[in-house]
């Protein structure tokens, strides 16, 4: 059994920390506000590596891996946390609106169906009737099953639930300072001092702003979403849709999410008239249906991106016992299960190493 402080309480945090006290460790995970304040507000849980992730890039196959523990990882939440979690695998459907949008996703279907991904070009009449709402103006659309989404607030919640469950001491408005490697690793917060044997940075945006003994700060950056809680109808979308400006995701109660805003404005956490107008504008387009429909919510979270939009897993240089799992940008909700597992690899073996593309040291900075 080893003793480990989870920094940061979002989706990363609350998921590794479950899966931590779930294979017996002590687990402490302490976050600067409360759970899912951070990145995790930004994220409407699309669960899209073949929309998100380009051909044969890495983000696609770490996504297919993450995708493919959904299920299990779902039905093992909901045992453990006693709660229920928003969860849909109805797939996505993404809108080609113009002739060369059409052109690249009937080619992306086809690139899908030779890998031996299931998915479907449909136009015409196919689009409309597999979702009735769907923009008539759309020359056809990329059926993708598999994909889905996921409530972000319900997992998050269920995943610190369910920590707490197998053992987890949670401690809010616990903000990092500094991280050292004094007797295990040391973890100054405004609070007081904590020390265990490892320490997990999950910070998300803020894992730049805690500072670690010897290391450079690390090359994350936070990116705005903003997305609008629209008042739908029941079955009004069947699955989310996709389109170039942004995306739609139904919920159980008929509302709908439209997401989101991509914004470089620093530590801005407000929400502004601007993205109001441009998202309804966007989620009218889609599903003209939308139209008269009432703006239950709107929120803002700062995304975590990293010089290459790949998120940084893996052993600290500076601090031996310290793990990042942070930068998962628009995908930590998508990459949760499979972060966890690598992040359990890691604290459990010390020769355990993860994948190239998300070591932490390829930036050539010392971490
Ligand atoms: N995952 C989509 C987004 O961050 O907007």
């Amino acid at each position: 059994m080893t003793s480990v402080i989870v920094i940061g309480a979002g989706v990363i945090g609350a998921t590794v920390a479950w899966e931590l006290a779930s294979a017996g460790h002590r687990v402490h995970l302490i976050d600067a506000r409360t759970p899912g304040d951070g990145a995790t507000r930004a994220s409407a849980g699309v669960l899209a590596p073949y929309i998100e992730g380009a051909p044969a890039s890495p983000l696609r196959e770490l996504g297919r891996d993450s995708l493919e523990r959904y299920d299990e990882f779902i039905a093992r939440l909901k045992d453990d946390s006693h709660t229920d979690v928003i969860y849909d695998r109805r797939g996505t459907l993404e809108l080609a609106m113009t002739a060369d949008e059409a052109t690249r996703l009937s080619h992306d279907a086809a690139t899908l169906a030779r890998d031996g991904v299931e998915a479907q070009w449909l136009s015409g009449a196919a689009l409309v009737d597999l979702d009735p709402n769907v923009s008539r103006q759309a020359l056809g659309g990329l059926f993708v099953p598999i994909h889905g989404s996921v409530g972000v607030s319900s997992l998050t919640m269920a995943a610190v639930t369910a920590a707490v469950e197998r053992g987890a001491r949670v401690m809010v408005e616990t903000g990092a300072i500094d991280v050292s490697s004094q007797g295990g690793v040391t973890v100054r917060t405004a609070q007081g001092t904590l020390t265990a044997d490892q320490a997990v940075m999950a910070a998300g945006s803020w894992s730049s702003r805690v500072t670690v003994q010897g290391a450079d700060p690390l090359p994350v950056k936070p990116i705005r979403g903003q997305l609008l809680q629209l008042g739908g109808s029941r079955g009004l979308l069947r699955r989310v849709v996709w389109g170039a400006r942004g995306y739609l995701v139904p919920w159980p109660d008929g509302t709908v999410l439209a997401g989101a805003t991509v914004e470089d404005v620093g530590f801005d956490e407000r929400t502004t008239s601007e993205a109001r107008r441009s998202l309804m504008e966007m989620a009218v387009s889609l599903a003209p249906a939308l139209a008269n429909a009432d703006i239950a919510d709107v929120r803002a979270g700062l995304r975590p991106r990293g010089p290459d939009n790949l998120p940084m897993i893996g052993r600290s240089q500076a601090v031996p016992g310290l793990i990042y799992a942070t930068a998962h940008y628009r995908n930590g909700i998508l990459l949760a299960p499979l972060t966890a597992t690598l992040v359990r690899a890691l604290i459990e073996d010390e020769s355990f190493t993860p994948p190239a593309p998300v070591r932490p040291d390829r930036h050539g900075t010392r971490t």
